[in-house]
């Protein structure tokens, strides 16, 4: 059992805009160590979670606990260690690598020899060394995202939120990304002459960066509907099996087979288009592979191989964002 004290508790919280409820009650912890992914869909309130959780935004009602501190009236108390990196960009586009590292170590209350030493091992960690000079407008986006992360952590904070920190960005600079994220989560910082052990919450669209992340959250309209590991949440919260076909032709496979669903002969659940598979989910799918079979093949479609599979993390999310 893990002793420590949950880095972030949120319990009930919940942000109305008028009439319309952008975060309905929602309840997670986060451990200390871990990397916690939220995923969502747009507009599900991610953005909205994570500022209420820093104290940038008021809640309607409920309340939320970082680092043992409730964060209503105490904000302040506990921003030195938080870092965050919004999804707006935080960088300045106009000064240079080095004067980005130095606004943001100022702004975080270092200073002198720290600061300088600090400013180093950023741009060791970004792989930015000899390009202090470089515009920071120059730099590619997974660069920049490198550049915002090192400038998050400046201060050594015990807690990062990261705010879609890898939208747009190429899959090899996402796997660069997240390679710094598992060093961080892995090497403890001193912070107050204290050592402490890294915990992330980082929001994502990516299903490959949600399979990384300890635990999950997902979100959809303000409400949480699943919550747990990701081995967890395939097995508990995905009620059906799925099936994986190999057609000659997917994307005309997927409209075959959605007619036999509308017209009553495939009761299943899920057919959606998976490159150039496809994959339907129903409770006792091998009860449908026959159908299958013939509703393809009367539609001159080849079925290819059929093969019933673990669900991956975007199965699930399908099924609950359909329910
Ligand atoms: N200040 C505001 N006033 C009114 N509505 C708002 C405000 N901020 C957010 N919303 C609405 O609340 C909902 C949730 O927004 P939020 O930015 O939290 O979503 P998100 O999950 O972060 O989406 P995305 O993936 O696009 O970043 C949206 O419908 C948004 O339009
Ligand atoms: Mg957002």
């Amino acid at each position: 059992m893990d002793k420590r004290p949950p880095a972030i508790t949120a319990n009930q919280l919940t942000k109305r805009f008028g009439n319309f409820t952008a975060v309905n009650q929602v309840g997670f912890t986060v451990k200390t160590g871990e990397i916690f992914g939220f995923l969502g869909p747009n507009g599900s309130g991610k953005t909205t979670t994570i500022r209420m959780t820093l104290g940038l935004l008021k809640p309607s009602s409920g309340s939320v606990e970082v680092l043992g501190i409730r964060v209503d009236g105490n904000a302040a108390r506990m921003r030195p260690r938080i870092g965050y990196m919004s999804q707006r960009f935080s960088l300045y586009n106009d000064l240079t690598v080095m004067q980005n590292l130095h606004f943001y170590g100022a702004a975080y209350g270092l200073r002198n020899t720290l600061l300088e030493e600090r400013i180093e091992e950023a741009l060791v960690m970004a792989g930015l060394e000899g390009r202090g000079k470089n515009k920071t407008r120059d730099l590619s986006g997974g660069w920049r995202q490198r550049l915002a992360l090192s400038a998050a952590i400046l201060h050594r904070p015990e807690i990062l939120f990261l705010d879609e920190p890898t939208s747009g960005v190429d899959p090899i600079s996402r796997r660069a990304f997240w390679d710094l994220l598992y060093h961080l989560v892995s090497t403890p910082v001193m912070n107050a002459d204290k050592k402490h052990t890294v915990t992330v919450f980082v929001t994502t669209h990516y299903m490959d960066e949600a399979e990384h992340c300890h635990r999950l959250a997902f979100i959809q309209h303000g409400n949480i509907i699943a919550q747990g590991s990701p081995a967890q949440i395939k097995s508990e919260v995905m009620r059906g099996q799925v099936l994986e076909i190999a057609p000659s032709n997917a994307v005309q496979a997927v409209k075959v087979l959605r007619d036999a669903r509308e017209s009553g002969k495939l009761p299943v659940d899920e057919i959606e288009l998976y490159g150039s598979l496809v994959h339907v989910v129903a409770p006792e799918i091998k009860s449908h592979e026959k159908t299958i079979r013939e509703s393809l093949k009367n539609a001159g479609i080849d079925p290819g191989q059929l093969s019933i599979i673990d669900p991956s993390l975007e199965d699930v999310f399908i099924a609950c964002m359909k329910n």
